[in-house]
């Protein structure tokens, strides 16, 4: 019934709610029978690119690992070594990669450039992250919420996005909640909130799917009741170093900590980041920062990272079934 042979997945606003309902469908069925030991490789002799011009340990390896399993091949094109960014220009790029390979994904910088790589390539690309989405993150959260829900339906949940709400996650987020119909709570300094438009663009949907988004500066109206509370970094690739100036002392009450948990009032809420995350001082980044403002843990804590209340290794995990559902879907036989 859902045909999205040859489709590009560039964002979640091309997708309808049914169309983003059954590629979480398959992700599921993917998962139960690579599990079961009956998965069919359905992307047998294709080859696919993967362009990398930012730093990835989880889509890289989802979408090797997803592909392997399927029976297709994958050349890594990274950050350096390639004429991209340089040398040729994307349009050139596109049709270039789209002679040899059957599918082609992208991470980098501005939402325009995947576009323009999927305008061109004549095969399916995908979108891996951009400075304005994560499109493939989502499934792979909304997959992990299902698998947490205790039976609840998206639409029937509750969740808040605390910290920088103006980035690929909050963006995405956003408008996948809009889509399922689901209450997203974004809670940030206004300033962190999403931009005017794209706001605009997810109410207006979410008037027609029962979604209820609201932008709030107040954590205590922002995390009552929720489901799940999920957080990200506060300063994102691409973005220089200095933000972290900017905003530690304005993000620092949005951190996700026990107190937070509690104020909740659910004893069954869970926890998610996308990751990378900053807990502890094990990161370099992490660890400059954190001795700098002299705190212990950025954006969440150690005792919740490390909590029964934390599903983040799971969403971790679904990034692959959930990639595998979009190749199989838009690549597959
Ligand atoms: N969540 C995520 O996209 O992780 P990577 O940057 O490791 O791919
Ligand atoms: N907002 C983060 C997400 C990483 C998966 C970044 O863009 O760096």
């Amino acid at each position: 019934a859902f045909n999205l042979r040859n489709r590009n997945f560039l964002k979640l606003l091309d997708f309808t709610p049914k169309e983003i309902a059954h590629l979480l469908d398959l992700s599921a069925e993917l998962k139960k029978a690579k599990y079961g030991g009956y998965e069919q490789p359905r992307l047998k002799g294709k080859n696919i690119a993967l362009i990398f011009e930012k730093a990835s340990t989880r889509t890289r390896c989802a979408f090797e690992v997803a592909a392997f399993d399927q029976g297709a091949q994958v050349s890594y094109i990274g950050p350096s070594g390639s004429q991209i960014g340089h040398k040729e220009s994307m349009k050139d790029t596109a049709r270039v990669l789209g002679r040899m390979y059957d599918g082609i994904q992208y991470r980098g910088f501005g939402q325009s450039i995947v576009e323009e790589l999927g305008q061109f390539a004549g095969v399916p690309v995908w979108n891996g992250l951009t400075d304005e989405f994560h499109p493939t993150q989502i499934l792979a959260d909304f997959l992990t919420m299902l698998e947490h829900g205790q039976g609840k339906k998206l639409s029937e949940m509750k969740f808040a996005y605390l910290g920088d709400a103006r980035n690929n996650m909050g963006n995405s987020l956003m408008v996948g909640a809009a889509k399922m119909g689901m209450d997203i709570r974004l809670v940030a300094p206004s300033q962190f909130w999403p931009e005017e438009a794209l706001v605009e663009e997810c109410q207006a949907i979410a008037a027609k799917t029962g979604a209820q988004i609201t932008l709030t500066e107040s954590v205590e109206e922002g995390v009552q009741g929720c489901d799940f509370l999920y957080t990200d970094v506060w300063v994102s690739m691409g973005e220089s170093k200095e933000a972290w100036d900017e905003r530690v002392a304005m993000m620092k009450p949005y951190q996700v900590n026990m107190d937070m948990i509690k104020a909740t009032g659910n004893p069954d809420v869970k926890f998610m980041h996308c990751l990378p995350a900053f807990h502890n001082d094990e990161t370099t980044i992490g660890a400059e920062v954190a001795e700098k403002y002299g705190m212990k843990g950025l954006e969440v804590t150690e005792d919740v990272f490390e909590s029964e209340y934390s599903i983040v290794f799971d969403e971790a995990e679904n990034r692959m079934h959930t990639i595998k559902a979009v190749m199989v879907a838009t690549l597959g036989s």
